[in-house]
């Protein structure tokens, strides 16, 4: 697949050399903590099949893709699939900017819009959903910048840090993104 280039970020398939990198921001509980996912923390094992699985193209449905700064091709972390269903036109997006000193500098946003454009001007889904912790405020605001509409919460999903947060559901449809495409 060719990059597809951005301003400042293109997104590139994952190769075999980014195992240590992602390695090193799947443990930083600075990182992870914001996704809402892991319990446990991952070894580089599990890592290296993370990125193994990426380059075969194992799940296609939940492909991640890297984001890589374009002056130094710095790779920062990744954007993809959490689920796609071409027969609904719908999939989740999954995003995380991995490198800490690259946070909260517009990179996800701009990361985000490439992968919006892909998925209604290529793939023409109908809706992309995502789903954030609502502690992550950085990331309501970068996603409500890119259209995205909270459209409700599954109440006390996530127990951690000694207490419940809830998940907060957003998504964007095709004519929204086309008006803000226009804009
Ligand atoms: C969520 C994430 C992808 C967003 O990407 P980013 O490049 O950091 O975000 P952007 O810079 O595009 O936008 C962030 C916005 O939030 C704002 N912001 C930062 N911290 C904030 C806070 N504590 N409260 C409110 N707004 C905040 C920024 O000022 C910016 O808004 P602005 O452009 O109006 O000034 C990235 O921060 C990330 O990966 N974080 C760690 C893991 C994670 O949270 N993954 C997502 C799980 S759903």
């Amino acid at each position: 697949m060719p990059h597809i280039l951005g301003d400042k970020v293109y997104l590139r398939e994952y190769l075999l050399s980014d195992v240590e990198t992602l390695y090193q921001w799947r443990t930083l509980d600075e990182i992870v903590w914001w996704t809402g996912s892991y319990v446990w923390p991952e070894s580089l094992e599990q890592a290296r099949a993370f990125v193994e699985a990426q380059v075969n193209n194992v799940d296609p449905a939940n492909r991640k893709f890297a984001i890589c700064r374009r002056e130094d091709d710095k790779y920062l972390g990744h954007i993809g699939y959490e689920y796609l269903d071409l027969r609904r036109q719908n999939t989740e997006v999954g995003i995380v900017i991995g490198d800490v000193t690259s946070l909260s500098k517009g990179l996800g946003e701009e990361s985000l819009r490439l992968f919006l454009k892909v998925c209604f001007e290529e793939l023409n889904l109908h809706r992309v959903g995502l789903r954030v912790i609502r502690p992550n405020k950085r990331g309501y605001r970068c996603y409500s910048k890119c259209g995205f509409k909270e459209e409700g919460a599954l109440r006390d999903w996530h127990y951690s840090r000694g207490q419940w947060h809830d998940l907060i559901l957003m998504g964007i449809l095709r004519d929204e993104y086309m008006a803000d495409a226009k804009a």
